[in-house]
This record gives structure tokens, C-alpha cells and sequence, in this order.
């Protein structure tokens, strides 16, 4: 079975959704460890609660050093059976970007989420800025990491309707009911085995 790791760094509601969801729908995978970048993680109850391992790899003294925390990570995740091979690594709300060779190394085997519909918005306060900008539909997105910041291969995609009434607030929380959808639904694409890569395009199979 497929070994499943999530990084969070603060509230983790996405990951409760992935854990809930795994169980609920029989997603063949193993939560095998949540892990923060930072010790007071809301997250990091809800994990233990929910009986899944946490580690906290706390980032405040890496500033700067990029590759070196992420080859502890890796160490953590080569601890839990999450590997190149075995394994999926869920970016939900962890607020560090990843090295290249982490990257590298999990290739097409870490998933992101943003608040947003990409390309548009990428970056930080994604739905301040779709308010800002005036756009009439935002959403959320999860991808594959790659290289760049929230650039990579797109899996699956839900729109929500920017209301004139909108704060960032009220877009956020209407954004973040269907990330709760989409992300436990894109962790079970890939356990099944039925995301294709091909280029840019995923391709979802039967
Ligand atoms: C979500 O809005 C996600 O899209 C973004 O960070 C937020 C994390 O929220 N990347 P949570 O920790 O999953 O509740």
C-alpha cells in the first residue's frame, strides 16, 4: 500500500479532510505521518486525535537553508515509508517552498493545494487578490509540485463565484468548502492509480 505524508504549518483543515476522507471512502492508502514545520500546529491535534503519527520539523532555524531542511524531511519520510517509490506527499497549508530536489526526488508524487484558480493568483492572499482584480470567478486548485511556485501539472479544479458582497473572508471560506472536496478527491485519483502525466496535461484515467 501506498505510504501517505501530510505537511501542514498551521490550522490543517485540508488535512483533516484527506484523514477523514481516507477512512470514510476507503481510499487505499496509509496516513502514515503528519508533519508541521511548526510545534504549535493547530493541526497537529487533530492528527493525534484522528490516531496518525506527527513529527515536527521545526523550520525557524533554516533561514536560508533551503536544502538542508528539506533533507531532514526527507529523512522523516524515509522513516515512514513515504519514498520515492511508496509514496505521496500532500502540501496543505504548508507555508515553506519546497527545494528542487525535493522536488526532484518525489517526482509527480507531491500534491499542492491553492486557493485559487491557476495560473491566476498564484502566490500569497490568492483570494485577496482575485477580489482585488475584480475577477468574477475564483476557486481552488490542486497540482502537482514542480519546480516553480504553484506551477505545476493541474489535477483537478472547482470554481466559486466571486459575489459583489465579497470580503476576503467570505470568498475564503467558500473557497476553502470545495478545497475540502476537491483535495481528498484528488489523493484518491491517485491511489487508484488513475492520474496519466503527460507533459503540462493530466489525464484522468477510467
Ligand atoms: C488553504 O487555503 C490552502 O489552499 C492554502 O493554505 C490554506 C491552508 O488551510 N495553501 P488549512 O491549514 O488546510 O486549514
Amino acid at each position: 500500500m501506498l505510504n501517505l505524508a501530510i505537511l501542514i504549518s498551521g490550522r490543517g483543515s485540508n488535512m483533516e479532510a484527506i484523514l477523514k476522507s481516507i477512512k470514510k471512502k476507503k481510499i487505499p492508502i496509509n496516513p502514515a505521518v503528519v508533519i508541521s514545520n511548526k510545534s504549535d500546529a493547530a493541526g497537529l491535534k487533530i492528527a493525534k486525535k484522528l490516531g496518525v503519527n506527527t513529527e515536527v520539523v521545526d523550520s525557524s532555524q533554516y533561514k536560508g537553508k533551503r536544502l538542508e531542511y528539506d533533507k531532514k524531511l526527507m529523512l522523516i519520510l524515509n522513516k515512514y515509508g513515504v519514498t520515492s517509490k511508496n509514496g505521496l506527499v500532500c502540501l496543505a497549508g504548508f507555508m515553506r517552498i519546497i527545494s528542487p530536489q525535493f522536488v526532484r526526488k518525489y517526482k509527480n508524487r507531491i500534491l499542492n493545494i491553492h486557493p485559487a484558480l491557476l495560473p491566476s493568483f498564484s502566490g500569497l492572499q490568492a483570494q485577496e487578490q482575485a477580489i482585488k482584480y475584480g475577477a468574477k470567478y475564483s476557486g481552488c486548485t490542486v497540482h502537482f509540485a514542480n519546480e516553480g511556485v504553484d506551477s505545476g501539472p493541474i489535477i483537478i479544479q472547482a470554481v466559486v463565484k466571486v459575489k459583489d458582497s465579497d470580503t476576503e473572508g467570505s470568498l475564503s471560506k467558500r473557497i476553502l468548502t470545495k478545497e475540502h472536496e476537491i483535495y481528498p478527491q484528488a489523493v484518491k485519483l491517485f491511489a487508484e492509480g488513475k492520474i496519466k502525466v503527460s507533459g503540462r496535461r493530466i489525464i484522468i484515467k477510467n
